[in-house]
Formats: C-alpha cells, sequence, structure tokens
C-alpha cells in the first residue's frame, strides 16, 4: 500500500500564488507517488465568522481552484472536511489529550484572537482539527507552506502523547516544505506574510485574476532606494520578487544569480510578472472549462468522500478501541 499524504486549505479570501507556491503545486506533484488526500477545510474556516452565503460559494469555487491547478481526481481524493464526519469525531478524542497550554502558545492562535472582541473555543481548538485531518488518514507526509510548521509540530507532539498513553495508533507525520516559495511575501508589505484575507490592493496576486491585472501589482510591488538588483543582499521586496520567479520556473540559484545580478527593478518586475502569468494562463483556461461543467466538482467531491470515508472510519474506531469506548 502506498503511504498517504494529507494537506488542506480553508475556503475563505482569494487563493493567491502564495497559496499556490506554498503548498498547492506540491500537492498537484506529490500526487502520483502517495495516496493522496487533499481537504477544503470549511470547519476551519467557520472558527472566523463566515458569510454563509460566501462560504457555500467558495467552497465550489476552491474545488475548481484545485482541480484546475492539476489535482486529479483520478490518483487523488479532494474532500470537503465537513462531509467526512469522523474529522470531528477524532477531533474531540485528540482535544481530551491536548494540554490547554500547547494551544495557547500557537503564534496564529495568538495573533488571529488578537483581532477578536470574544474569542471563540474553536480557534483555541483549531490545531487539534488540523491534527485530526492528518491523523484520521495516518498521512506520511503533509505538504504545507511555513506557516503551517508550527502546527505540523503540534499535530507531532499530540500524535506521540497519544500513543504513548493508549499505545502506538498514530502514525507521526513529517512536515513537507518547498524549497522555494516556502514563505511568499505581500507584495505591498515584504516584511508580512501573504495572506488571503488581507485588505490591500496590491497585497497579493490571485490564481484566477487577470493578467493584466497581475501585471500591473507586480508593477507597483514596493522594493527599496536601490536601483537594480544586489544579487547578494535584496531588500526584501527584490528578494520577494526574485523568490516568486524562482518557484514559478524552477531556475537554479546559478541561473537566478547570472540573470537577475545587477538588473534594474523595472525590467525584474516585467520579467517576474511574464513568469507568473504564463503560469497562471493554463490553469485560469482549465478552471474556465472545469467550472462550465454542470455538476462535474459536485460529482468529484462526492466520490472523494466516498473514497475515504472507509480509512477515516477505521481510525475512528482504532481510536475507540485504544482509549475504552464503547464500540
Ligand atoms: P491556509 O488556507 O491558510 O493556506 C493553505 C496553504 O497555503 C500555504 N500558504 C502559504 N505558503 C507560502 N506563502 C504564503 N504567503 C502562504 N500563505 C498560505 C499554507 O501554509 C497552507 O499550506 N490551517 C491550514 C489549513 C489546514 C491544514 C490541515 C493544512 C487545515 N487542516 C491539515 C495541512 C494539514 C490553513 O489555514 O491553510
Amino acid at each position: 500500500m502506498k503511504a498517504r499524504v494529507f494537506s488542506g486549505i480553508q475556503p475563505t479570501g482569494n487563493p493567491h500564488i502564495g497559496n499556490y507556491l506554498g503548498a498547492l503545486k506540491s500537492w498537484a506533484k506529490v500526487q502520483y507517488d502517495y495516496e493522496s488526500i487533499y481537504g477544503i477545510v470549511d470547519l476551519h474556516a467557520i472558527t472566523l465568522y463566515q458569510n454563509p452565503t460566501e462560504l457555500r460559494a467558495k467552497i465550489e469555487e476552491l474545488a475548481g481552484v484545485l482541480l484546475a491547478i492539476g489535482i486529479d481526481p483520478k490518483h487523488s481524493a479532494l474532500i470537503v472536511q465537513s462531509a467526512v464526519p469522523a474529522h470531528t469525531e477524532l477531533s474531540w478524542m485528540l482535544t481530551c489529550v491536548t494540554p490547554v497550554g500547547w494551544l495557547e502558545r500557537m503564534t496564529q492562535y495568538k495573533a488571529k484572537s488578537a483581532t477578536q472582541e470574544t474569542v471563540g473555543d474553536g480557534l483555541l481548538q483549531y490545531p487539534v482539527l488540523m491534527a485530526a485531518d492528518i491523523l484520521l488518514y495516518q498521512a506520511a507526509i503533509v505538504p504545507v507552506g511555513d506557516d503551517q510548521s508550527q502546527h505540523l509540530e503540534l499535530t507531532r507532539d499530540i500524535a506521540q502523547r497519544f500513543n504513548s498513553l493508549y499505545g502506538e495508533t498514530f502514525r507521526v507525520p513529517a512536515t513537507h516544505l518547498p524549497t522555494v516559495g516556502a514563505r511568499v511575501m505581500g507584495l505591498d508589505e515584504p516584511d508580512k506574510k501573504m495572506s488571503k484575507s488581507a485588505k490591500g490592493a496590491g497585497h497579493a496576486v490571485g490564481i484566477l485574476e487577470p493578467p493584466d491585472q497581475i501585471r500591473k501589482k507586480i508593477m507597483r510591488a514596493t522594493t527599496d532606494s536601490q536601483p537594480a538588483v544586489n544579487i547578494e543582499a535584496p531588500g526584501a521586496g527584490v528578494e520577494n520578487l526574485l523568490g516568486i520567479f524562482q518557484a514559478f520556473t524552477e531556475w537554479s540559484n546559478e541561473q537566478m544569480k547570472s540573470h537577475f545580478a545587477g538588473m534594474r527593478y523595472g525590467d525584474l518586475k516585467k520579467q517576474v510578472a511574464e513568469a507568473v502569468i504564463s503560469h497562471l494562463e493554463p490553469i485560469q483556461k482549465r478552471y474556465r472549462e472545469i467550472t462550465a461543467e454542470p455538476g462535474y466538482i459536485a460529482g468529484v467531491l462526492r466520490e472523494g468522500a466516498e473514497r475515504v470515508s472507509p480509512w477515516a472510519n477505521d481510525t475512528v474506531n482504532k481510536v475507540k478501541r485504544a482509549m475504552g469506548i464503547y464500540t
């Protein structure tokens, strides 16, 4: 049996090139070597208030994007998290072995809770549900961007704690980060990670964004007061642009150095924009084709849930037996 991979993405905001380079590109790449399960994590999304009508629409839209970037339903199960109730069932059992202190230390919890008037308990439990997503499938690897590293460490801690309390039950998963693009920064604020929810118009490049808009945004990206690329010590904005180019083209460090050293910022930006656009255009074309076929996405999501449910239920039963829960 092939080892399994699991990863997830929240159906909030607009999926952007940070999501693509940090995670989605790896999802498409590893799907042929692993039994792959990719989740649209709607139950994570509601840890912060979401407009219900919008959330519903975003789920199918995101499924379309994931298929368009190359997730192949013949090789991968694409699921909506809430369609497989075992995620929440396992999450409760893991909550019971997770010290509150571990959760209060999570940097994403601290950052998100600081923006809320009242903090929902779901926000604190968020990483436990994430651990459940992964451990439910006994995943060997989890391809994510760097901002999820701390949650992945916590997942391993929870798995190990459970195994030591109740006997060997979970496979302890490894984090899979891309070598370039693990942390794409905002174009307008290169000291902040590119985010789906950031408000700035020039902040993120959406996977489905029209080429002329992408070009404009990249041409306006924040750089610094130097005129040309200092390849040994680029400023944060230039380093981000170079990283985006390298992640899309997969050029070697040597190629990058010899091509971009001393290049004027205007030319650098033009080349970055064209690299991004030429990569995204075929994805956007596929997205239009996929979404034009009525019922296709719903069918893929239904089949995905049907395929993985027996695996999920196996783990839940194993956990119940281990804990002495009446089955
Ligand atoms: P989410 O929806 O915020 O992001 C989806 C994926 O995109 C990566 N990412 C980035 N990578 C590079 N640069 C960026 N600026 C950038 N922004 C986002 C994220 O690291 C992620 O891999 N908690 C998760 C969803 C989740 C999950 C899971 C992930 C739920 N259950 C189980 C893995 C395994 C999240 O909010 O991702």
